[in-house]
């Protein structure tokens, strides 16, 4: 993959969607400094500037290749290259499903993709990963973490990227395989104990446990008080923390 930094710019994921049409695909767009990072659901992604690493991943695919309905495969991708990644600079990781990286209780990475289709197929997809690398303080944000605060040693980031990027392109070769499933999901947040959570289809808030993720993509949570299993598709639970 090539790698290409930009000084600043507002959104590595913004400049990814305008530059799609003239860039190949597995170009890597990073900034050392977004002045207007876009998180998920409309949130803005603070990050001090010149300390994390904020970069972008386009892909390309083949007509008829990517199904929208697999669309979740990007998440077990990008989140597990993030938790390997992470494993080889001595931080243990889980998955938030369906793509935060948590530290315990502290988010270490988010992740936006976007994509656009030709039909029910993916066209191109923009992989947007902010990872906190160096950065000790966390003035905007009560609960977030980064590797030099989880191990006490900072790092290049043009080297990380790198290696966090060949992660990422050996697991493109297991697209659609069972074992990146697997490993993705081996471990998730909160996995098998109980917590609160807020569905949203129904605007109600319950004591449950995540049981695992289905083949399909989405989230089990057994409801405690309820005493039923729930499915849920992207944006459908929130976590309450
Ligand atoms: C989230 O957890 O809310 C998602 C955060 C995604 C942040 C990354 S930083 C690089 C890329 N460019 C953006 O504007 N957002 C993503």
């Amino acid at each position: 993959m090539q790698i290409l930094w930009l000084d600043t710019i507002d959104s590595t994921n913004s400049e990814a969607l305008r530059r799609l049409p003239e860039l190949p695909s597995a170009t890597v767009l990073a900034a050392r400094e977004q002045t207007a990072g876009r998180g998920q659901r409309g949130n803005t992604w603070f990050t001090e500037a010149g300390k994390n690493l904020t970069f972008s991943i386009v892909l390309k695919w083949d007509p008829g290749a990517f199904p929208v309905q697999d669309a979740h495969w990007l998440n077990y991708l990008s989140s597990y290259a993030v938790l390997q990644f992470l494993a080889e600079h001595g931080v243990s990781a889980q998955v938030k499903w369906p793509n935060d990286i948590y530290v315990g209780r502290r988010k270490i990475c988010g992740m936006l993709v976007e994509n656009s289709l030709n039909g029910s197929s993916l066209a191109a997809s923009v992989v947007g990963i902010g990872l906190n690398v160096n950065q000790m303080v966390f003035p905007q944000l009560a609960n977030a973490t980064s590797m030099a605060v989880c191990t006490g040693n900072t790092l290049d980031l043009e080297p990380a990227l790198q290696e966090l990027v060949a992660l990422f392109e050996r697991n493109l070769s297991l697209l659609f395989d069972p074992k990146l499933f697997q490993a993705y999901s081996a471990d998730l947040f909160q996995k098998g104990i109980r917590a609160r959570y807020h569905d949203l289809l129904t605007d109600r808030e319950y004591t449950g446990v995540i049981q695992g993720v289905e083949a399909d993509g989405r989230l089990r949570i057994r409801d405690l008080d309820a005493s039923i299993d729930h499915l849920y598709r992207f944006k459908e639970v929130g976590y309450i923390l």
